[in-house]
């Protein structure tokens, strides 16, 4: 089998700043990693994707590695994050989707019938593209800088299913929440035990730290988000616990949602642009670790509005447990690669 035929991977160090962050400890100098940070912003990205469509790199090892490791070769980030999507689990349960560059899937999941259909039980056995992957990363980073695994929450991770595509206000998503709550919260457990299992093999395969990435939370208010969405965020997060790797909760429209999701347990919570970090850090306790938030239409800005505003970041994240840099979304395919390393450099120095 390839896994064992591939050479053992240099471990990343414990105390590399971005873990002892993770772990709550403060690090030396603020650690900073950006979301989607492989991806078409660098040109070295775009070379590769004029030649590979979007779904054959995810489903190439030695490519995913390859694209993985472009911004940490150019910019001296702090963490790596596999390139994968949030998606490729669709493989897994049989429904197929394609990239054009948002995510379509021909036949969306609507119905009992449609979700009875699916290939449930084992599905992420079917991600061994994935982990192998991980595995190329790892191998490739030779211990340099951690490498962060991610998956989609349940309910992110199923809208675009259920919706057949990326989607403003999620009304089949809702409507199915609402009109049949045991049909979609079914799903969301279906859904969850394929996450658990998915994380638990990036982890095997070499993930030090896994993302979950709940970018739709605004797409339900408050009180429906903790009736349909937050049980199933809250098994993911305590069946990933036994994993040993710190977790990372990110959620998107987080507002309103940090109060529900600051106790769920994991380790370091995501916090978006929509609110300031010291407010942030007032919700969810100075007990915290948390991560963010430059919002990323930032950097299409003046080099001096990206120091200004990413010193105050970093200031506010002073008076959290650890503060791990980050934007408050992914970073615009528009930015210059120059402005995301004069980012790095304040943070660094800062
Ligand atoms: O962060 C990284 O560098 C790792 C790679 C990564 C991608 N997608 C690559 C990608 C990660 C972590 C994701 C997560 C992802 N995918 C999320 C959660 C984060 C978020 O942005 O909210 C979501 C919602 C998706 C679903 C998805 N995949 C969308 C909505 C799109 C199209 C959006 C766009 O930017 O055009 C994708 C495609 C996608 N995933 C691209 C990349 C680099 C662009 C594909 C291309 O190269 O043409």
């Amino acid at each position: 089998m390839l896994r064992t035929a591939m050479p053992t991977a240099v471990p990343t160090p414990p105390s590399h700043p971005f873990l002892s962050a993770c772990r709550g400890e403060r690090p030396s100098r603020t650690p900073i990693w950006v979301m989607r940070q492989a991806g078409r912003y660098l040109p070295e990205y775009r070379e590769i994707r004029s030649r590979v469509s979007f779904e054959a790199l995810c489903r190439t090892p030695e490519l995913c590695a390859e694209v993985t490791l472009q911004p940490i070769d150019r910019f001296g980030l702090d963490a790596a994050i596999l390139f994968s999507d949030i998606l490729v689990v669709f493989d897994a349960i049989g429904v197929p989707v394609v990239f054009n560059p948002s995510p379509q899937v021909a036949a969306p999941v609507r119905t009992a019938a449609d979700v009875k259909a699916l290939r449930w039980g084992r599905a992420a056995d079917h991600l061994d593209y994935v982990y192998q992957a991980v595995r190329a990363c790892k191998q490739a980073l030779t211990g340099r800088v951690p490498l962060i695994g991610f998956c989609g929450a349940p309910m992110t991770t199923a809208s675009y299913m259920i919706e057949g595509g990326s989607s403003r206000e999620f009304e089949h998503t809702k409507a199915m929440a609402f009109t049949e709550p045991a049909l979609f919260g079914g799903m969301l457990e279906n859904i969850t035990t394929l996450l658990i299992e998915y994380l638990a093999g990036q982890v095997a395969a070499g993930a030090d730290v896994v993302q979950i990435f709940e970018s739709w939370g605004a797409a339900f208010a408050p009180d429906d988000y903790r009736i349909h969405v937050l049980p199933h965020v809250r098994r993911l997060v305590a069946e990933c616990k036994p994993l040993g790797v710190p977790i990372i909760l990110f959620v998107r429209g987080n507002a309103g949602l940090l109060s529900q999701i600051r106790d769920l347990g994991a380790d370091v919570l995501g916090v978006d642009w929509s609110l300031d970090l010291s407010d942030a850090i007032d919700v969810v306790g100075t007990h915290q670790v948390v991560q963010g938030n430059l919002d990323p239409l930032t950097l299409l800005g003046p080099a001096a509005l990206v120091t200004e505003k990413a010193e105050r970041i970093v200031v506010a994240g002073r008076s959290a447990r650890a503060h791990i840099f980050n934007l408050g979304h992914g970073i615009s395919r528009h930015t210059d690669p120059a402005m995301l390393q004069h980012l790095v450099d304040v943070v660094h120095r800062s």
